[in-house]
């Protein structure tokens, strides 16, 4: 078993070893408007805003070399050519390491004595990245040598980009000026934009021509202007600009010089756009390089990436968790995955390529149950994004573009599932906050020009929506598909052309899902709670009816014996049942109805967790979406059956709905389970890297299971909906410290040798310092709760009333 690298996490970093990780091993920098993606060997790229519409810097997937493109330095001494992160050039190094930590990744490669650090980090706030650059004469002797920096400029439109090379090929632009380089493409007619490359040290050469710095019959693992030891000072009329740089070094023993590298988005605003015709007004720029040029203003950039971090985790932090996985998960790492889920959606990572996919409707509403705590002022805002992507009659577009903000009418609407993530995210929300004026903000309709529909008319719209499109079961219609994008049972897909996706579906299908009847019971209790926080106790019955309701369509028509069945395709056949030859059981249905508190009165949830465990679980690799996978296509099922068996939809261990499982086992106390399951798909359990060869420090969205040829290995990293749901199992399920609407509520569900844990949790102001012991080894129940050293009864933590900020909590479990 190869070692690749190891937890840091004191300084809450994962610690690289080897450059040749499984996979590229990715890290995100910023968090509002400005994002970077690097990988272990500073593969990767930049973006403002939206990944598709505003890419600062090329890169190819799927490459071979995988990850090839990104920030490059070459170091060139004598004869010899390496990078400090390995890659392109791939030159053995004398030390390797890569540190990545929240906001930053910080690389070091050393070769004959000289050692070369990039620290990379996107400072709060601000739309650049910043390399802060250190090179160390580690020898007795004086050495000297070249560094060149490398990246390749994209014309911000990435679909465009890397499609019409009959335009892009005439259309680039740049202007230099002393060590800076400006990328203009298109700036001479509709861009009001550019791009910034300079480095803060005088330059000793450069080049903007690719074709001039990596040679055509060249490649980045030995491009002609490195290997010849100079750059020829290249511009760029067309083709593919670049941005290069030289600087020659002369190091004495012990020498190290500092400088830095900036890449920045400018955005020109109202500066009159040229100088002269041709020449662009570099104002902006010129004002930004100077400022970072003093290296205190890039050290204390570097700090306020350090300090944002530490004073979001602030919020939540588990310090004594007996078990050192979900303490590192919970406190750090899960936390930063989070951030991106919320900031990306599902559109830029290694996977994800920033031009498929923008924000999704449902995927969004749900990393916000794991984001919410951070920045809820945000979330705030996001909420009413979303909400406005919704049509008059509840529909929602299925995704929407972050620069937009406008639904992606490619592919349109009708996973039916949307509508009712609206209202978790806007209940957890309020529970976070208290704040019911969400509620009345005016965020319209996208079919109604001008409307001005408050939120809570749009959930009132989806719960309306879910009640009017059911099938012949009286259970609701799947439509296009619901949270399983792939159980596609309208659209009899016989074109293999056709994306399952965006195939459109047969008018009229009586196709109905179980998963949303249970999402549905969920959702309804949850507003059931609202209305009576709000005082409306007669909209609280209403909603209650239509809970009830659902509950009992459910219990008669939705229990297949053993478990719950999962859907009724288009001729009303049942799905995930008992009679079906193969995806006799799916995990989903199981999870929804279980947390919409189904089967609680006669056995049924509990049976149902227990099938799971008999046909779906796995100690090593978590829960199979379904048993038996399918063998063979049917088109009456749609993309599930197009996967080979064992992935992603088809019996994959698909880790976000395990997540759902996990709070499952702990409504029921069993902590043991609970644990155990949450260890099987976390990722800094995982003991074999060879077999996972994803990123030990954040979540996959997919597992090869148990049916498979390859099981444990995991794909699809850190944009996945397992994120924030994990976070949710680990500090509200397991942990136990749970926002409501009145207070925070304690109900922990732990293995029962634990002895007690603690855990600070800043919630309306206040700072909760919460000890948990466990004398009884119980794995659930609060005996006794102390505030401030009073008992009270129950289990929520009141809101002090008399301008307490800090709180002390002392809670005994073993009722
Ligand atoms: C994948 C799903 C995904 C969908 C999104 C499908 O091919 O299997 O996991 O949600 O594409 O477009
Ligand atoms: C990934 C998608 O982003 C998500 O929306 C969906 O629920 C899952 N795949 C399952 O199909």
């Amino acid at each position: 078993m190869a070692n690749y690298g190891h937890f840091d996490d004191s300084n809450r970093e994962y610690v690289i070893t080897r450059p040749d990780t499984p996979l590229p091993w990715l890290n995100y920098f910023g968090q509002d408007e400005f994002f970077g993606m690097a990988t272990q060997t500073a593969g990767g790229y930049t973006f403002w805003k939206d990944a598709k519409l505003r890419r600062l810097t090329r890169y190819r997937y799927n490459n071979n070399p995988m990850d090839n493109d990104g920030r490059f330095l070459y170091v060139k001494q004598g004869k010899s050519v390496w990078n400090p992160g390995w890659k392109p050039t791939r030159t053995k190094l004398d030390a390797f390491e890569c540190r990545h930590g929240l906001g930053y990744s910080r690389i070091t490669g050393k070769k004959d004595g000289i050692e070369v650090e990039q620290l990379m980090f996107i400072p709060p706030g601000e739309n650049l990245e910043v390399w802060k650059i250190s090179v160390r004469n580690k020898t007795k002797k004086p050495q000297k040598l070249s560094l060149f920096s490398y990246v390749e400029f994209c014309f911000f439109e990435a679909l465009n980009d890397m499609t019409n090379y009959q335009r892009t090929y005439s259309i680039g632009e740049v202007e230099i000026e002393g060590s800076a380089i400006y990328h203009k493409t298109e700036y001479r007619e509709r861009r009001n934009h550019y791009t910034l490359f300079g480095c803060t040290r005088k330059i000793d050469g450069y080049d903007t021509s690719r074709d001039a710095f990596v040679g055509v019959h060249h490649g980045l693992h030995d491009p002609k202007a490195v290997m010849a030891g100079k750059c020829t000072n290249s511009r760029a009329f067309g083709w593919n600009p670049v941005g290069a740089q030289q600087i020659n070094l002369s190091l004495k023993p012990g020498q190290e010089e500092t400088f830095a590298i900036i890449l920045a988005y400018v955005d020109q605003g109202d500066l009159p756009k040229f100088d002269s015709p041709m020449v662009m007004n570099k104002t902006k720029g010129r004002e930004i390089l100077a400022r970072y040029s003093d290296m205190k203003v890039v050290d204390a950039a570097f700090n306020a990436v350090k300090e944002r971090w530490e004073s979001l985790l602030s919020i939540y932090q588990a310090p004594k968790v007996p078990n050192v996985h979900l303490q590192r998960m919970v406190n750090t790492w899960n936390q930063a995955q989070c951030m991106a889920t919320f900031n990306l959606s599902r559109s830029a990572s290694g996977y994800e390529t920033g031009i498929g996919r923008g924000m999704g409707y449902r995927d969004s509403n749900q990393d916000i149950l794991g984001f919410v705590h951070l920045l809820p002022a945000r979330a705030r805002q996001r909420i009413l994004d979303i909400a406005s992507t919704q049509l008059a009659d509840g529909t929602c577009f299925h995704q929407y573009q972050p620069l937009t903000k406008k639904g992606n009418a490619d592919i349109g609407g009708g996973f039916n599932d949307d509508p009712l993530w609206l209202i978790l995210s806007t209940c957890a929300y309020i529970r976070e906050t208290g704040d019911l004026t969400i509620l009345n903000e005016p965020c319209g309709y996208a079919d109604k020009p001008g409307s001005k529909d408050p939120l809570l008319h749009h959930i009132e719209t989806s719960i309306q929506y879910t009640l009017n499109n059911r099938g012949p079961h009286a259970l609701p219609l799947i439509g296009h598909a619901d949270w399983n994008d792939c159980l596609n049972l309208n659209c009899h897909s016989k074109e293999p052309n056709e994306s399952f996706q965006t195939a459109g579906d047969i008018a009229g299908s009586k196709a109905e899902s179980v998963m949303i009847a249970g999402l549905f019971l969920y959702a309804t209790r949850d507003l059931v709670k609202l209305y009576h926080f709000m005082g409306q106790t007669q909209d609280a019955s209403r909603i209650q009816g239509h809970y009830d309701d659902m509950l009992k369509t459910v219990e008669e028509q939705a229990w297949d014996g053993a478990w719950y069945t999962r859907a009724f395709d288009a001729e009303s056949k049942p799905i995930g049942s008992k009679v079906c030859k193969e995806g006799k059981i799916y995990i989903e249905s199981q999870a929804w109805c279980v947390l919409g508190g189904a089967g609680q009165n006669n056995g049924r949830a509990k049976k149902a967790l227990q099938a799971v465990d008999k046909y779906l679980y796995t100690p090593e690799h978590g829960c199979a979406l379904q048993y038996p996978p399918y063998s063979t296509y049917h088109s009456e099922l749609g993309e599930v059956s197009s996967y080979p068996p064992g992935y992603k939809e088809n019996a994959g261990v698909f880790s976000h709905n395990n997540t759902w499982i996990h709070i499952g086992w702990t409504m029921f106390g069993e902590g043991e389970k609970a644990l155990e399951y949450y260890l099987s798909i976390c990722p800094s359990a995982k003991k074999d890297h060879d077999v996972y060869r994803s990123e030990p420090y954040v979540y996959a969205q997919m597992t090869a299971s148990q049916f498979s040829p390859t099981p444990g290995e995991g794909k699809n990293s850190w944009l996945t909906g397992t994120g924030a749901w994990s976070f949710v199992v680990a500090s509200q399920s397991i942990l136990g410290v749970q926002p409501d609407y009145t207070g925070l509520r304690i109900d922990p569900c732990i293995p029962k040798k634990w002895k007690g844990f603690s855990v600070s949790r800043k919630f309306r102001g206040v700072t909760y310092s919460i000890e948990v012991t466990n004398p009884k080894s119980k794995s659930k129940g609060v005996k006794s709760l102390k505030i401030d050293g009073q008992k009270i009864a129950g289990n929520v933590i009141p809101l002090p009333t008399d301008g307490r900020t800090a709180v002390k909590v002392e809670v005994t479990l073993g009722a």
